[in-house]
């Protein structure tokens, strides 16, 4: 809407359009059970990447990416905004950076989410401006137990809260102003990868202190809130000291590093709270957090502690309410495990860097993450260097065109489903076929393909996503899978296939390509979609008894 009617409309008070302009942010909905992500007030799945850490400094370094980024499939990118180039001076800020990116995502047709790289970028704050860098008297830094200073602000310092809130509120009164109409940026991510390294807690003066006084009442009214459980973890280390309902942290929770992590998380996520806020109250976007994983067997402090890990969900929750979800960057080989992890009730599901761009799983991981848990994006790391010929693109092309067919599915039932062989931390994978219901159906999924041979063949980058356009109708998108099927119903006997095509959607139509059949179906015993393609395929079954 131009701004001169806007305005004259608000004069008028007319509610009705005021209402629909507001619609149009960018906003979390509840569907079933799940939540979505809806823009221009309908559901929309990010297909998405992340630039690289330093891309988008440079309008120069940016400028020839676009394209290659929209030819690749995506309808999204997310790239970083950081605190040193925004504000070089204090309170003097400098949004080039920001409308450079609004430039480019609108002339190429995408949509942008923010990474708010202020206090932490993995772990450190290297992206705070010199002026807080170079003066730890007003800015304290987090100090280890011989008092050395980390490159890491202390979230125990009001002063470097309320800068990074200042400069994060000034970034997002920015967008309201410039991105108000458009929205152009979907969401925001708060900070990255906070954690704590190479100790577990922060020891500087402001931490002790904090560390040896009572742990906050929102905190214990949350531990013994009767609702929904607490994550194993929290409840075992409460339980250890006798589920104290007072106490200072290390009376409630112990002293080992699992309670330092506790402590550690509280304060992190108070922090970001206080930042989210502020740039809520500017532009009331959705807003994440996102979590670097943990290796097995490492304790906190070996690995960055205290983020927004599984087993830390609710103290993040608790303390950070203006944040709306918890996100996994995941890099580790066991994408299912971690992705199961952070399917967490009443939050969506979104990954804000699925490995590294041309990994060969992503095809896989990302129908796997559409189709069984409801993503609303999948986002690989470095997509500028995406490979020109990743099969991502074609997956990407697919969901693109289905994307009104997944979003009405997901969250309801048994008429959408993603499979992919589980991988597990060590790289060995279980290939072992897969069964799920659609309509009146059992699929079962095979990941080793019949007609290709084994060695020539990787299971663990096969996979897909189906759903129910009918009880007896089903669209299948995947790579490297053969099904065949069942009727649930004893009863009705044994399922045939009626028709099956490969084709395409085109403007919410479907487009036959090859009808398939003979050799393509195995003389009518399966479905089938080669590995090392992408393919879209309609099957309609029947029943003999
Ligand atoms: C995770 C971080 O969030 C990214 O910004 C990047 O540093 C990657 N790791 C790895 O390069």
């Amino acid at each position: 809407m131009n701004t001169r009617i806007a305005a004259l409309l608000t004069l008028l008070c007319i509610p009705a359009l005021q209402a629909s302009a507001q619609t149009a942010v960018p906003r979390l909905v509840t569907r079933g059970e799940t939540v979505q992500l809806h823009a221009d007030g309908r559901p929309f799945l990010l297909l998405a990447g992340e630039l690289g850490n330093s891309t988008a400094s440079d309008p120069a370094t940016l400028a020839p990416i676009w394209p290659r980024l929209r030819a690749a499939g995506l309808n999204t990118v997310l790239a970083p905004v950081y605190w040193e180039l925004v504000e070089p001076v204090e309170a003097a800020f400098d949004f080039s950076t920001v409308d450079t990116l609004l430039a480019g995502a609108r002339r190429h047709d995408l949509r942008l989410v923010l990474l708010w790289f202020g206090s932490w970028k993995n772990s450190m704050s290297t992206y705070a401006p010199s002026w807080v860098k170079r003066d730890p008297a007003r800015f304290p830094r987090a100090r280890t137990s011989d008092g050395s200073p980390l490159d890491i602000l202390t979230p125990f310092a009001p002063e470097n809260v309320e800068a990074d809130a200042r400069a994060f509120a000034a970034l997002m009164r920015h967008l309201a102003s410039v991105d108000a109409e458009r929205h152009t940026v979907l969401m925001v991510q708060v900070e990255n990868e906070v954690g704590m390294i190479p100790e577990a807690r922060d020891r500087s003066p402001a931490a002790e202190s904090a560390w040896w006084s009572p742990v906050p009442h929102a905190l214990l009214d949350r531990l013994s809130a009767p609702g929904p459980p607490l994550h194993p973890a929290l409840a075992t280390a409460w339980a250890a000291m006798g589920n104290r309902t007072h106490g200072t942290w290390p009376e409630v929770f112990g002293t080992d590093e699992r309670a330092e992590e506790l402590f550690m998380a509280w304060h992190f996520a108070g922090y970001v709270e206080r930042v989210a806020a502020a740039g809520k109250e500017r532009l009331p976007l959705p807003m994440f957090v996102n979590a670097a994983l943990v290796r097995p067997g490492r304790k906190p402090g070996e690995y960055p502690s205290a983020g927004p890990l599984p087993h830390l969900v609710d103290l993040w929750k608790t303390a950070a309410p203006s944040i709306d979800f918890l996100a996994p960057d995941i890099y580790f080989p066991n994408f299912v495990e971690w992705a199961r992890a952070y399917d967490l009730p009443r939050q969506p599901f979104f990954v804000p860097e699925a490995g590294y761009a041309g990994s060969s799983t992503a095809v896989a991981d990302a129908l796997f993450a559409f189709g069984a848990l409801d993503a609303i994006g999948f986002s690989p790391f470095s997509i500028e260097d995406l490979p020109s010929d990743a099969l991502l693109a074609a997956a990407y092309e697919a969901l693109a065109s289905i994307e009104g067919l997944v979003t009405e599915r997901q969250g309801t039932g048994p008429r959408i489903a993603g499979f992919r062989p589980p991988v597990a931390y060590d790289e060995s994978f279980d290939e072992s076929p897969q069964e799920f219901v659609l309509g009146d159906y059992l699929f079962r999924v095979s990941f080793v393909d019949p007609w290709t041979p084994r060695e020539a063949q990787a299971p663990e980058t096969h996979g897909g996503l189906a759903l129910a356009l009918s009880d007896d109708t089903f669209l299948v998108v995947g790579s490297g899978v053969t099904i065949t099927f069942e009727p649930l119903d004893a009863a009705a006997g044994r399922a045939f296939i009626d028709r099956a095509e490969e084709g395409r959607y085109v403007d919410g139509a479907w487009v036959p390509g090859r009808r398939l059949n003979g050799d393509q179906t195995h003389q009518g015993r399966h479905l089938r979609l080669p590995p090392g393609t992408v393919a879209m395929q309609l099957v309609r079954l029947y029943a003999v008894r």
